[in-house]
């Protein structure tokens, strides 16, 4: 768990020095919770050091006293988009020596659930819409990661898919749903790749025989998970997920996270004692775990690999994120803008909130420092040497203001930074003032006997015009801005706050200044809350946030147009920022935040030859998307995220992604709109017509359809045949390169089976493979299909089968774009 601004919270363990005892039961029962919020006890008499977890989807963050940077990938769904299992495995070894360098042993990554709405906040941390595809990339990121010994975490087991009410809320998940969709990527995770770790989700889970926390469902993990699967790895419980003792002891729960304390340590020691757990429960979970030692190399002497303190920053990990970006990018559209060709550009507007200012990874758990980021600026500037590039913001995608310059802000009495005075329950303060740095935004050090803090801040307007001043606190408070209050609530906020991430959320009160002569001073006041976090502490929260608009919006926008049209090419960066993307919340609407709509009109406007770029991890609505020239998708980018655009844009590297989930043209077309439990139930009625499979269904024609991306190569397809058994099917598909030059193509397979007797999605993907092909050359690319892609759970006999009839095999270039169709009759047998 992270705070907003990246920096991990610690868990305390107030109260608790488990083991006390020292025996050898109580040491190995320790061994089933954390030490502190990523490591794990040591076991000396089985020569196992403490474990080392770390997050996570985005790289390698490391423990918390490790501040040093971490080489930061493209998002997960821009990894989908490549589809490329060649470049996963090469990411993978770059994560491995990430965890290497920081002295990880576990990575919290990936995470394969589904993006079964694109509301859902943790959207951009997932593979894909698409249970076969997320199968497949998380499958070859497991295996290349831990041929490295270092392990990875198969995440949230099961039906995390929503972010509103996170810890409590049940998935309602029908059997066939649950065994096709939502577990087939962690079945493949375990099956396939041999996953030695997987994470137990915060919510609930109603599998249509037991609706129990994910933490405690020993149908999914006893039976399911270890049992069928034969997953011989650890159940790591989410940071804060365990609610119970012996139910989620005896449901197959192995390690308790965060610790010291929690629920189980001395609890768990008392109920063996008590004959509650049986020992033989305690000793499967310690094995898992010194297995997963030796897994790692934690058991016996030190590793002598070589740590590459550089790797962040090498040329190899730079020119390996820089063509995961390029790769990843999704063509939407190109009237032949597209690419732009260096000789003949002289001048480029780069336009647009997210052109000055990039969002290059989502925020929450996954928040990794990066070394550095190339923005689009530096980047075109590196590749343009010779052209004039003219940068302007043109409207602001935010609706908050930014983190506060500490320099504007002093407590009472001068000094920087803001004052802390707590105060007892009858409201009386406990000793002197502390003085807080402006920029910390989670205060931890409050006195036992405090329960609220007075916290006071002078803010230096330091310049004549319009300021806003926010600030954000948690719980229970009341705020003030010179004296006047302007918010006050008598909610009282618990230790849940740090899971909902509410407490991340910018916002707060808000105040206008308009300052005619300079310095005006304002004092903002608050009397709040002291929140209990529980195993995360407690904490006061107070973060300012400022800004004061150079100019109007409307004249920023009319800066903008000037600039577009004065260019030979303009480019327009428009997406979503930390405000709209992240864990612990879900989003409200699939809009492009701000005027950003309005930007893109009036640049195409003003200037036709415009290249759109959307810097988005999940689905926005592109009214405009028919009237650009030339649009592409960019995901959230990472560190490389400068060059990779540039690199895709003038044709250095083809941007050859596909859509790893469908693209609305409409809000009120979304099959799953909803992510708010009702009566705290997520309903997962939509069953196994998951995603693009839904929009079939439903016969709703999406902007942009599922696996959709146009790349810079045109191709003919010649040729599909199907061979071998169910048990060895292969498709080969004859393709030809009809342009003028070497591209890449995603070959696409899709089943549909129109007259089967069970209930079956209208089309699916059973396939894909990836081919670079020289210009006028033809290859025939070989995709095996697996078993599963032709098989249906059987509800009634809770086994696999494939319901024997005609089935079509479609080759194409995405799930509506179908080239080559082959009818093939199929039975069980073969
Ligand atoms: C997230 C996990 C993450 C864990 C540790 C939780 O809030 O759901 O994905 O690995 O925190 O940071």
């Amino acid at each position: 768990m992270t705070t907003d601004t990246g920096r991990t919270l610690q868990a305390d363990g107030a109260g608790s020095d488990f083991p006390s005892t020292g025996t050898a039961e109580s040491s190995r029962i320790a061994l089933l919770t954390g030490a502190s919020s990523w490591t794990l006890h040591p076991l000396p008499e089985r020569g196992l050091r403490p474990l080392v977890l770390s997050d996570g989807p985005i790289g390698v963050r490391g423990v918390d006293e490790d501040t040093r940077p971490s080489a930061q990938l493209p998002t997960p769904t821009a990894l989908a988009a490549t589809w490329d299992l060649d470049l996963i495995t090469r990411l993978g070894a770059l994560i491995a020596g990430e965890a290497r360098r920081k002295a990880v042993d576990v990575v919290l990554s990936p995470v394969v659930n589904l993006q079964r709405t694109p509301y859902g906040g943790r959207h951009f941390e997932a593979f894909s819409e698409d249970p076969l595809l997320t199968g497949a990339i998380a499958a070859q990121f497991i295996r290349s990661v831990q041929s490295y010994g270092v392990a990875v975490c198969a995440k949230h087991f099961v039906g995390n898919e929503t972010e509103t009410e996170r810890t409590t809320y049940l998935a309602r998940i029908p059997e066939r749903a649950l065994r096709e969709v939502y577990l087939a990527p962690f079945e493949r995770a375990v099956r396939d790749a041999g996953v030695w770790t997987v994470m137990a989700a915060y919510n609930r889970v109603d599998d249509g025989r037991l609706a129990a926390p994910a933490t405690e469902h020993t149908r999914l993990i006893n039976e399911v998970l270890k049992g069928e699967w034969g997953f011989d790895g650890v159940v790591v419980s989410d940071w804060l997920a365990t609610n119970s003792t012996v139910e989620s002891a005896a449901a197959g729960l192995d390690l308790v996270m965060p610790g010291p304390g929690g629920p189980w340590a001395e609890a768990l020691e008392a109920a063996v004692s008590e004959g509650l757990v049986p020992a033989a429960v305690i000793d499967d979970k310690v094995e898992r775990i010194v297995q997963l030692g030796i897994r790692v190399g934690a058991v016996g002497p030190e590793s002598s690999a070589t740590v590459d303190e550089d790797l962040p920053t090498k040329d190899s990990t730079r020119a390996l994120l820089r063509e995961a970006v390029a790769r990843s990018i999704v063509v939407l559209r190109n009237d032949g803008l597209l690419p732009l060709s260096s000789r003949d550009l002289t001048s480029v507007a780069l336009i647009g909130p997210n052109a000055v200012d990039p969002f290059v990874q989502g925020g929450g758990s996954a928040f990794v420092t990066a070394p550095y980021v190339v923005t689009p600026e530096q980047a075109l500037r590196e590749a343009l040497p010779d052209a004039l590039i003219t940068t302007v913001r043109g409207t602001s995608g935010r609706a908050h203001a930014r983190p506060i310059d500490p320099r504007l802000v002093t407590t009472p009495d001068g000094t920087p930074g803001y004052s802390i005075t707590y105060l007892d329950e009858s409201g009386n303060p406990l000793g002197a003032p502390r003085v807080v740095p402006a920029g910390e935004g989670w205060n931890r050090e409050s006195p036992a006997d405090a329960t609220a803090a007075r916290v006071q801040a002078v803010v230096t307007l330091d310049s004549p015009g319009t300021h806003r001043i926010e600030v954000g606190v948690s719980g229970q408070h009341t705020v003030s801005y010179d004296g006047t209050v302007v918010s006050e609530s008598a909610d009282w906020a618990d230790h849940n706050v740090i899971l909902d991430s509410s407490a991340n959320h910018p916002g707060g009160p808000t105040g206008t200044f308009v300052v005619d002569e300079a310095p005006r001073l304002v004092t903002v006041e608050s009397e709040q809350q002291i929140v209990d976090a529980g195993a995360y502490g407690r904490f006061v929260r107070f973060v300012l946030r400022h800004d004061k608009p150079e100019l109007t919006p409307d004249d920023e926008l009319e800066q903008a147009v000037a600039a577009a049209a004065a260019a030979d090419v303009a480019i327009v960066v428009v997406g979503t920022n930390e405000e709209t993307e992240s864990e612990g919340w879900d989003r409200q609407d699939l809009d492009l935040p701000g005027r950003q709509n309005e930007l893109v009109e009036r640049v195409i406007q003003a200037n036709p030859r415009t290249v759109v770029v959307v810097n988005a991890g999940a689905p926005v609505i592109l009214p405009w998307l028919e009237r650009a020239q030339a649009v592409v998708w960019w995901w959230l980018p990472g560190q490389e995220a400068g060059n990779g655009l540039a690199d895709a844009l003038l044709g250095v590297t083809e941007p050859s992604g596909r859509l790893p989930w469908t693209l609305p043209g409409a809000e009120a077309d979304v099959p799953v709109s909803s992510t708010t439990p009702v009566d705290g139930v997520v309903d997962y009625a939509e069953g196994i017509h998951v995603g693009h499979r839904s929009w079939e269904r439903l016969g709703r024609t999406p902007a942009r359809e599922f696996g959709f991306g146009l790349g810079y190569g045109e191709w003919y397809y010649d040729r599909l045949e199907i061979i071998g058994t169910p048990d060895n099917l292969v498709a080969q598909v004859a393709v030809r390169n009809t342009g003028p030059r070497e591209a890449r193509e995603t070959v696409q397979l899709y089943l549909e089976a129109p007259d089967s007797p069970v209930e079956r999605p209208v089309r699916w993907l059973a396939g894909f493979a990836v081919a670079d092909i020289p210009a006028a050359s033809s290859r025939t690319v070989r995709i095996p299909i697996e078993r599963r892609a032709l098989e249906v759970w059987n509800v009634e006999q809770h086994r696999w089968e494939i319901p024997g009839g005609r089935y079509v095999f479609r080759a194409g270039r995405s799930s509506r774009d179908l080239r080559l169709s082959e009818s093939v009759p199929l039975t069980d047998a073969g």
